[in-house]
């Protein structure tokens, strides 16, 4: 027998429909912040005020100067589904707007007290008074242009969600995240925010991000970021980045946006870090501004219901961008501080460069003499150059080395016009041999040097396993090795980055950090091994250079993409400039 004829399913009540709905849009203060920007946005406001009070759970206040709305279209804005901003599906397709739920002003209604005092361009002003979601009146308003919409009590009558707001401190953080990420994506509204009663915020329309941030975080924050300004294929990426000795320092602050809007989207994010690996130490990230612009039909906006996240329809490429442009802000920078010529630097890629000046092939070839110099700068190497036919600028030659001295043994010495520069011999080396060996890991091989005496090498059973594990890489290095019976190799040839190598120091010594670096995917191995085969390759500190040596150092260290930094992020390059000399010797 059915237990009773009474349905069991009904159509909830609209305003009971509304409250849940307003879950995804509305969440706390920051959002019924966002969310009001976005339609002040859309409504092309070139001044936006904002007021809070209690971190925004008391009162929201925005204000703008923007379109606007008649009396008929103010009472409509509070309805479910009701949008000035697509009429049909098909205008969701590229859409340029912020709004096209029509939802927000709804769902913000249905939990708070909400009025809207709006006024077009000449037409009357008209204040709308709402609460739960209910109409209460409507009246005429004297105000100019623009509209002002007022929340106050947010979840006032849906208690089970006002228990899980936070302390109004943490709100008015999470408001000034909004609000932050708004005033650096739309430079050109003008915005003051206050939080009770307090002024925080007062920001000129800016055009340049620096100027924004200064304005946020104070013009030293700002002045020691570095540009990046860069594009690959259709998409541009631009912004600025903090410097890899300042990594750590402060605050890290991190900022991305796409096509104009904010995003919080990780795998961007890890690209843009990824461009600082080997430049800071593991465990500290770097803070980051960048906007990124994609062709609009590249880029879906509207996958997440507040809008934070977004999909591409080639995000390797992107990220690749990404990684790329920042890379090259870092690289420029390092360049810029070693030569203070930043124009030195091709526009070209420098990861593209097809050419080093001093190439690790034509110093490892099996029948090259080995020069007694570490490296060597002739006409040979110059030939190659031009040989390869690429975009080489013509001044990155041999030619224009300045006169360099070796100072302790360890370092390379050089003035120019702004100052002196001393380069550490063995971090720079080290930084050279670096670039080069991961390159030849990612693709690509090298011949080794073979030995008159094949070396006997006597690993442990840890040893030799990495060995076995990492014996393709070896092999793409130059090494010939053989095992011959247990764990004795036999090794018949080695890579030979100058006269002083010690190959079998080197073996050893990289397969015992290798040893047990069995779960990281192929990139990163191949960095960990060109970081440590490069580091026991590299000539040491207390070895003396001849000027050739120095000069091919300096010419080799001066194309690869990070000089100012050795693998394991510390400076390479210190530089005196002659203004610092002066103060020293109290000139200024
Ligand atoms: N500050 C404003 N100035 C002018 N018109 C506004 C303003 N705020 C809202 N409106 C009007 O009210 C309508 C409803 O706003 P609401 O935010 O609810 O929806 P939406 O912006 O269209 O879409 P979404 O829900 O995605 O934000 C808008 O389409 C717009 O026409
Ligand atoms: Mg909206």
């Amino acid at each position: 027998m059915p237990v009773a004829s009474v349905s069991r399913i009904a159509v909830l009540p609209s305003a009971v429909a509304d409250q849940i709905a307003a879950g995804e849009v509305v969440e706390r203060p920051a959002s019924v912040v966002k969310e009001l920007i976005e339609n002040a946005l859309d409504a092309d406001a070139t001044a936006i005020d904002l007021a809070i009070e209690e971190g925004g759970r008391q009162l929201i206040r925005v204000s703008d100067n923007g379109c606007g709305m008649s009396r008929d279209d103010a009472v409509l804005s509070l309805e479910r589904h009701a949008t000035s901003k697509i009429r049909t599906a098909h205008d969701l397709v590229g859409i340029r707007s912020f709004g096209f739920r029509g939802e927000a002003l709804a769902a913000i209604c249905s939990v708070s007290q909400l009025e809207v005092e709006t006024a077009p361009e000449d037409g009357a002003g008209t204040l709308v008074r709402a609460a739960g979601g209910a109409v209460l009146d409507i009246s005429d308003a004297a105000r100019r242009r623009g509209t002002t919409v007022k929340v106050a009590r947010l979840f006032y009558n849906a208690p089970a969600r006002l228990k899980f707001l936070r302390g109004a401190r943490s709100e008015w953080r999470a408001v000034l995240d909004v609000v932050g990420a708004m005033a650096l994506t739309r430079r050109d509204v003008r915005v003051t925010l206050s939080h009770d009663r307090k002024a925080i915020l007062t920001l000129p329309a800016a055009p340049l991000l620096r100027d924004r941030l200064a304005a946020i975080y104070g013009p030293a924050f700002a002045g020691r970021l570095l540009d990046v300004d860069d594009v690959s294929g259709t998409t541009h990426v631009a912004g600025l980045v903090e410097r890899p000795a300042d990594v750590g320092t402060a605050t890290r602050r991190v900022f991305i946006s796409v096509n104009q809007r904010a995003v919080r989207d990780q795998g961007l994010l890890r690209a843009a870090e990824a461009a600082y690996r080997s430049t800071i130490p593991s465990g500290v990230r770097p803070t980051l501004f960048l906007e990124i612009v994609v062709a609009a039909d590249m880029v879906d906006v509207n996958v997440h219901p507040a809008k934070a996240e977004v999909r591409f329809r080639d995000r390797w490429n992107v990220e690749r961008a990404v990684e790329t442009a920042v890379r090259r802000a870092l690289g420029t920078f390092d360049a810029g501080a070693m030569f203070g010529r930043p124009a030195w630097l091709p526009a070209a890629a420098p990861a593209e460069r097809v050419a080093p000046v001093v190439d690790i092939e034509t110093l490892t070839a099996p029948m090259a003499p080995v020069d007694d110099g570490l490296f060597e700068v002739t006409d040979a190497v110059v030939e190659t150059e031009s040989e390869v036919d690429a975009p080489v600028a013509p001044e990155r030659s041999a030619a224009d080395v300045p006169p360099l001295t070796q100072l302790h043994r360890t370092y390379i010495m050089f003035e120019h016009d702004q100052g002196v520069v001393l380069i550490d011999q063995h971090s720079a080396h080290e930084r050279v041999l670096y670039e080069r060996f991961l390159r030849t890991l990612e693709g690509g091989e090298q011949p080794g040097q073979r030995l008159l005496f094949p070396m006997t090498l006597h690993l442990g059973p840890a040893e030799a396993e990495a060995f076995e594990e990492h014996r393709t890489l070896f092999e793409r290095l130059g090494f010939e090795i053989e095992g011959f019976g247990g764990h004795t190799l036999l090794v018949r040839a080695v890579p030979m980055p100058h006269p002083r190598f010690d190959a079998e120091r080197c073996v050893r010594d990289t397969l015992a950090a290798l040893t047990g670096d069995r779960d990281s995917g192929a990139h990163a191995r191949h960095e960990r091994l060109a970081a440590t085969i490069a580091c026991k390759a590299a000539i040491k500190a207390g070895d003396a250079l001849a000027p050739g040596e120095m000069q091919a150092l300096f010419v080799a260290l001066r194309d690869t993409t990070l000089p100012a930094h050795d693998v394991h992020g510390r400076a390479t390059i210190v530089h005196l400039t002659w203004e610092e000399i002066e103060r020293r010797f109290g000139r200024r």
